[in-house]
């Protein structure tokens, strides 16, 4: 019972202090499934995809497939079949898979990585049933033939799953993956320049999510096992890695070696005395240049999220491309010995010239140096979120987020401009949000969520996202699953549910203005805004305007969801509406978990207490395994022990809040308790004397 006290505790603690900063910013507008028209693509229907968007140019998409590699056409979402790429794994391939005990769905050739080498030549590796092989494609009489073929081993993944990513650029191609087939040799590699093989302070268990490249530089987003955190428990920590385009590998033995491989951590936290962090990226978006609060700047955002076993809570961060690089002249980190803390290392102790920097000729690097940067890859600070904060937060026990696109800075008719982030989640969901304090300032953050679309069947992840600029009205938002891939219009500025000013402006859609000469709410380039702030009335930051008459304070907001009027909330501008989606504000996550977490105990205790009385009665050598009740003990224990938040935090991370709790299903732990009890038969034990 102490347990369950000291449970309750913890969890009502968690949220109490989660109260303190989720600032529930509901859509402006839903969109329900099938209620928005699209366009699709679905591949061949008889078996699953796996769908991996690999190439995009102004009117095609390349997608990589089973087998197969789609040409799409960005205008209808159809398929341009003239020159398709089908490679199919050959029969002795497929028959050495079987063997390794794959089944026949894993023993097909998934295509992951594309490059354009040229005009006319293709570069592309498929899992080829896990055992990956690589192949250059040249077009002949508007034909796809096969040039060259040689292994891809270190190059693309041998699971379709696995979260790889790879880059062409000058003539060579980066991959970040996995160099075996048990999938536990990950390596950052272009030939011949490996990562160090199973050294956990190079690369330690970790899900790459993106690659770009960026002056001399190509860098690495991904999540890892934190090195620095094995001392005090397990953790995964975001990461950006990179190495120079140039580096020719080390002198002597390290001819093989990256000189130039070092990794930073991304901090994507909620500030405060406790800053609560969502460690986990799941992807970024491409580099985004704009203008913040009057600073040019060039952004990155990624969408992070908290551990699978915690509470579900999902964020947008942005980095600036000048932070990450600062962070890679900054002190290394390192741990003097193996129970020492991570520390900054002593400027003293780096030899000269600096290591991981970008050379000449990286093969006349003095021996210590390139040894010095082997074992000091990660930096010591930690990269800052610009903006000082998440732009979007969601605590949800139904979904995450899993993807995100930008449109860069969309222009408004009072000549401001916002980056407009999509955000995909694993369910199904597509949520338009910006930072409408963006444009004014670079250090604050006014969330604002436009809409909300179901654009997948609830439950299917989305995969990949990406904005699509066309001529006219024709811009459009591509959606990719595992199985589909769909287009939709960027925004439903000409919906029937909006049909005045008011509505129009509190949208703060940046893509919509009032047409005070039509008297409709268009969209950008419907005419263009060129006639100016007289005609088109919009106001993103505020969301009202002096035009359209008074303030939309208890205005409701065109929704097909029921609303309630509202009240504004503290800091934040926006007409919520009172939300039907499980979107959980903190006081009722705080509720639910509470009653949650009484009901579980009090079913939990009463069955057990049911079921110790039963035992007692019962002779022990009836049960089918003596070691039960202790076992039942040692559970609940160790259950408190590896659960407890109350374990100090860790010296060198004094700042980390981990919220690693079990969340119960609902009362399934009661469940559970008396299944066992009771509906279980008592099997008998053979028992074998030798
Ligand atoms: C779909 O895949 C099956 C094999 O799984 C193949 O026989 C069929 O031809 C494919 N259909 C199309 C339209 O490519
Ligand atoms: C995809 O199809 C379009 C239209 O036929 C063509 O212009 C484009 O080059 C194709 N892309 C590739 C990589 O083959
Ligand atoms: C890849 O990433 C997704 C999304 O985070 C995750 O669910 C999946 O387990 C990862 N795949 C592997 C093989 O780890
Ligand atoms: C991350 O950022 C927060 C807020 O700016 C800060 O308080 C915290 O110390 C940072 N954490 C690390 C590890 O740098
Ligand atoms: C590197 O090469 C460039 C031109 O090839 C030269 O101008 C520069 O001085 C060289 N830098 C060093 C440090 O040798």
């Amino acid at each position: 019972m102490r347990a369950a006290l000291v449970r309750v505790a913890a969890l009502l603690w968690v949220a109490l202090h989660a109260a303190a900063w989720v600032n529930d910013v509901s859509p402006k507008m839903y969109v329900q499934f099938g209620e928005e028209r699209v366009q699709r693509f679905l591949g061949n229907e008889s078996h699953k995809d796996h769908f991996k968007l690999l190439e995009k140019d102004h009117n095609s998409l390349l997608v990589g497939a089973r087998n197969i590699v789609y040409n799409i056409s960005l205008r209808d979402l159809t398929e341009f079949t003239e020159q398709r790429i089908e490679w199919h794994s050959s029969g002795a391939h497929r028959e050495l898979c079987y063997l390794k005990g794959k089944s026949e769905d894993d023993c097909q050739n998934y295509i992951r990585v594309l490059a354009k080498i040229d005009d006319d030549r293709v570069l592309i590796c498929g899992t080829n049933a896990y055992k990956p092989l690589c192949r250059h494609y040249a077009l002949k009489d508007g034909d796809y033939v096969v040039e060259k073929e040689y292994e891809g081993r270190g190059l693309c993944p041998f699971d379709p799953d696995h979260n790889s990513t790879a880059i062409y650029s000058e003539g060579q191609l980066y991959s970040a993956t996995v160099a075996d087939f048990s999938g536990t040799d990950p390596l950052i590699y272009r030939g011949p320049l490996r990562t160090e093989r199973s050294d956990l302070k190079q690369l330690n268990a970790p899900n790459f999510v993106n690659t770009m490249e960026y002056n001399d530089f190509i860098f690495f987003f991904f999540r890892e096992t934190a090195v620095e955190y094995i001392n005090c428990g397990k953790a995964i920590y975001s990461r950006v890695a990179r190495v120079c385009k140039h580096d020719k590998g080390g002198p002597h033995q390290f001819g093989d070696r990256w000189t130039s491989f070092l990794k930073s951590r991304l901090n994507c936290s909620v500030p405060g005395d406790y800053p609560f962090y969502f460690n986990e990226i799941q992807s970024t978006s491409d580099i985004i240049e704009g203008n913040y609060g009057g600073q040019v700047e060039k952004l990155i955002y990624g969408v992070f999220t908290t551990p699978v076993n915690s509470i579900g809570g999902s964020a947008v961060c942005a980095f600036s491309m000048k932070s990450i690089l600062e962070s890679f002249d900054g002190p290394f980190k390192e741990q003097e010995t193996m129970n020492s803390n991570w520390l900054a290392v002593p400027s003293l102790k780096v030899p000269e010239p600096r290591p991981g920097q970008c050379v000449n000729d990286s093969r006349t690097l003095p021996d210590v140096s390139v040894n010095f940067v082997k074992s000091h890859t990660l930096m010591d600070e930690a990269v800052p979120a610009f903006f000082t904060r998440p732009i979007l937060i969601r605590i949800s026990l139904q979904y995450r987020f899993t993807k995100i696109a930008v449109d860069q800075q969309v222009r408004t008719p009072d000549g401001k401009a916002y980056d407009v982030l999509f955000i995909g989640t694993d369910d199904g969901k597509v949520i338009k949000a910006l930072n409408s304090a963006s444009f004014d300032s670079s250090d604050t953050v006014d969330s604002v969520v436009i809409e909300e679309l179901q654009v997948l069947p609830p439950g299917v992840p989305v995969k990949n996202l990406y904005v699509v600029r066309m001529d006219g009205d024709d811009s459009k938002l591509v959606v990719v699953s595992d199985d589909e891939i769909l287009a939709i219009k960027l925004h439903r500025c000409g919906s029937d549910k909006i049909t005045n000013c008011r509505e129009c402006v509190s949208l703060q859609d940046p893509y919509c203005a009032w047409d005070n000469v039509e008297l409709k709410c268009t969209a950008v380039g419907s005419p263009d805004w060129s006639a100016g702030k007289k005609r088109f009335i919009q106001n993103i930051s505020l969301g009202e305007h002096k035009a359209c008459g008074g303030r939309p304070q208890t205005e409701i907001v065109a929704s097909p969801v029921p609303t309630q009027p509202t009240t504004k909330s503290s800091g934040s501008k926006l007409p919520s509406s009172q939300e039907k989606l499980p979107i959980y504000t903190a006081e009722t996550l705080t509720i639910a978990i509470v009653t949650s977490c009484l009901g579980a105990l009090v079913v939990g205790f009463i069955s057990g207490f049911l079921f110790s009385r039963r035992c007692r009665g019962e002779d022990y050598t009836d049960m089918p395994f003596p070691d039960q009740r202790h076992q039942l003990n040692r559970l609940t224990e160790a259950g408190l022990n590896a659960d407890s938040p109350y374990l100090p935090p860790c010296a060198n991370n004094k700042a980390a809040i981990n919220l690693v709790l079990n969340v119960p299903p609902k009362n399934a732990n009661g469940k559970n308790a008396n299944s066992s009890a009771e509906n279980k038969p008592i099997q008998k034990v053979k028992k074998t004397y030798i």
